[in-house]
């Protein structure tokens, strides 16, 4: 802390579509024969919050396991990195896990936080400036599946992209390829990326990672609709769907659904959508990949 002062984050920049390109794509989505919605829309504050639990439930081992190996090489990554680094975490989240890699780094300059949730972007990258009052702390709130551009002339001997927690799963092949080049453009030459990737593994764990016995994750993928009756002023009863997660082994992923209980219709704005029994809105895919 700096005479007695406590820091605070240099920069807040809000980058998020207008709410008429959300709503465009969340029509499109729903007008489908196949039903969907981007899984981006699970990240409400309480979306956030419910995320955060699903991090600690005993079934999803992919937060331990990459905490766990994040603290076991911390030291070897830092030596890669080198000193006054400067890192771009994408999708941040509570801004938990690169902590391990910054209390090893020889003086980090800079921390840039990129998050879709800005209220829960705000306090993480505020408690960060706070604990960590030598580096210059940036949030951007973006959907870091477009393009956004970072803030101008940090200096930096290295800047490095954290991309962890498996969030590439959340990409389709072609999409998770845009995502590495920008973030290739973001870094630069001689930047580095330190990603977390969940590799396949026995069908049951996945499985039960998606289907907890204490509910989070169906809480999680009902919050979704939540979020959209507040943001779109749509009429989703959530007693209306239930959870459904399985893994599709052919195109190696988890797939979650919100499935209707019965045959109803639903209003988001102007436009009504009907569903029939046992009709799916498909909400998430997680790939799984191998070595
Ligand atoms: C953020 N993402 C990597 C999580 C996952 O495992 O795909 C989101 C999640 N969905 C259900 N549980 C967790």
């Amino acid at each position: 802390m700096v005479g007695g002062m406590k820091s605070s984050i240099v920069s807040f920049r809000d980058y998020l579509p207008k709410k008429d390109a959300f709503t465009t794509e969340l029509i499109f989505g729903l007008s489908q024969a196949d039903k969907s919605i981007p899984c981006k829309y699970f990240y409400d504050e309480r979306g956030s919050e419910l995320f955060d639990q699903i991090c600690n439930l005993p079934e999803y081992y992919l937060t331990r396991t990459e905490e766990f190996l994040l603290q076991e090489k911390a030291a070897e990554i830092a030596e890669l990195l080198g000193p006054e680094v400067l890192i771009i975490e994408y999708g941040c989240g509570s801004i938990q896990k690169v902590r391990v890699i910054i209390d090893s780094l020889r003086n980090p300059v800079g921390y840039i936080a990129v998050d879709i949730s800005p209220e829960h972007l705000r306090i993480a990258a505020e408690k960060l400036a706070q604990d960590y009052p030598s580096m210059e702390v940036h949030a951007i709130c973006a959907d870091f599946s477009n393009s956004f551009k970072l803030p101008r002339g940090l200096t930096r001997q290295r800047c490095v992209g954290f991309f962890l927690g498996s969030t590439i799963g959340n990409f389709g092949y072609k999409h998770a390829a845009k995502l590495l080049s920008q973030i290739a453009a973001h870094v630069g030459p001689g930047g580095g990326l330190v990603i977390g990737v969940d590799l396949k593994k026995d069908e049951s764990v996945l499985f039960d990672a998606y289907n907890d016995a204490s509910g989070i994750t169906a809480e999680f993928n009902l919050n979704l609709l939540s979020h959209i009756n507040s943001q779109f002023g749509a009429t989703f009863d959530l007693n209306d769907f239930e959870h459904e997660a399985r893994y599709n082994c052919v195109e190696g992923r988890i797939e979650m659904y919100l499935v209707s209980r019965r045959a109803h219709s639903v209003r988001v704005g102007e436009n009504l959508f009907y569903f029939a029994e046992n009709e799916k809105i498909h909400t998430e895919n997680s790939y799984k990949y191998d070595i």
